[in-house]
């Protein structure tokens, strides 16, 4: 494989996260490597998973190489044809429509992209090709899984902040689900600010998100959908690299039984 491309994608071109490939590194806009192991994930040895919201497949590369994941399957609404990748209120299309076509790095690595043989910008696919790893890519909402076979383990990382119906959408996960569903939920709402024993949800008021959530809220969500024996697996914060600020999170787990 041409190691030149390869470490133009990795060094000029656009990440969600920050990924390692022979001591190069990606400047993604959030930097996972140092914590990812501490975030209590289960292991997947033989599993197969479904990565909704895959974006760069970060997430989808770890629990194959990390965790032994049999297979990831990725889902992700970005078209990767430089169009918004988000529900965007018609309000705020045209910012969101800037946005995405300056965060659009076919435009200036396409040599490199077509010397890869890949056909877009898609990360996931770009990991894909450069590890060996046994994940696919599917081009689809969250909204519309009813094509996708059911997987042993879910999962749904920073995606719920991003919608306008999050019941619907973790009511699709459970129906995709075998085993077990993990959602990483980004933006929690901050214990100091609310009890975090009710479920709340803050309306955020902006384009392209929509929910702040209390993790009770996503909890309850959870088990009225279906979700047994919810837990939280992890609470912990992210710097955005660019600002500097930390964003909380935490990780839920639900089972199908
Ligand atoms: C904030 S990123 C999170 C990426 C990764 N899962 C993580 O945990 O870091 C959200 C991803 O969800 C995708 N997305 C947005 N709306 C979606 C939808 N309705 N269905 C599936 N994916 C969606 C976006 O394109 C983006 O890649």
């Amino acid at each position: 494989m041409n190691e030149h491309s390869i470490n133009n994608i990795l060094t000029k071109g656009i990440w969600y996260h920050t990924v390692e490939y022979n001591n190069i590194k990606s400047k993604g806009t959030f930097d996972y490597t140092k914590i990812i192991d501490s975030l209590n994930f289960p292991r997947m040895d033989d599993l197969e998973v479904l990565d909704v919201g895959c974006s760069d497949g970060f997430f989808s590369m770890y629990f194959l190489k990390n965790l032994n994941a049999k297979k990831v399957t990725g889902v992700d609404i970005n078209k990767y044809d430089g169009s918004i990748a988000f529900e965007v209120l018609d309000t705020y299309k045209e910012n969101y429509i800037e946005k995405y076509d300056e965060r659009n790095d076919f435009n200036y690595l396409i040599d490199d992209y077509k010397i890869l043989e890949l056909k877009d910008p898609n990360k996931f696919n770009f990991l894909k090709k450069i590890y060996g790893l046994n994940m696919d890519f599917i081009e689809g909402s969250i909204y519309e899984l009813e094509n996708i076979e059911n997987h042993d383990v879910t999962f749904c990382g920073s995606l719920l902040e991003h919608l306008r119906d999050p019941v619907s959408a973790i009511e699709n996960l459970y129906l995709k689900t075998n085993k077990m569903c993990i959602i990483d939920i980004s933006n929690t709402i901050k214990n100091r600010y609310v009890n975090l024993f009710r479920p709340y949800l803050k309306y955020t008021n902006s384009g392209g998100n929509f929910f702040h959530y209390s993790e009770k809220a996503v909890k309850l969500m959870m088990k009225n959908v279906g979700f047994k024996n919810i837990k939280t697996l992890k609470r912990y914060r992210i710097k955005i690299e660019k600002y500097g600020y930390k964003i909380p999170h935490s990780i839920l787990i639900g089972y199908k039984d």
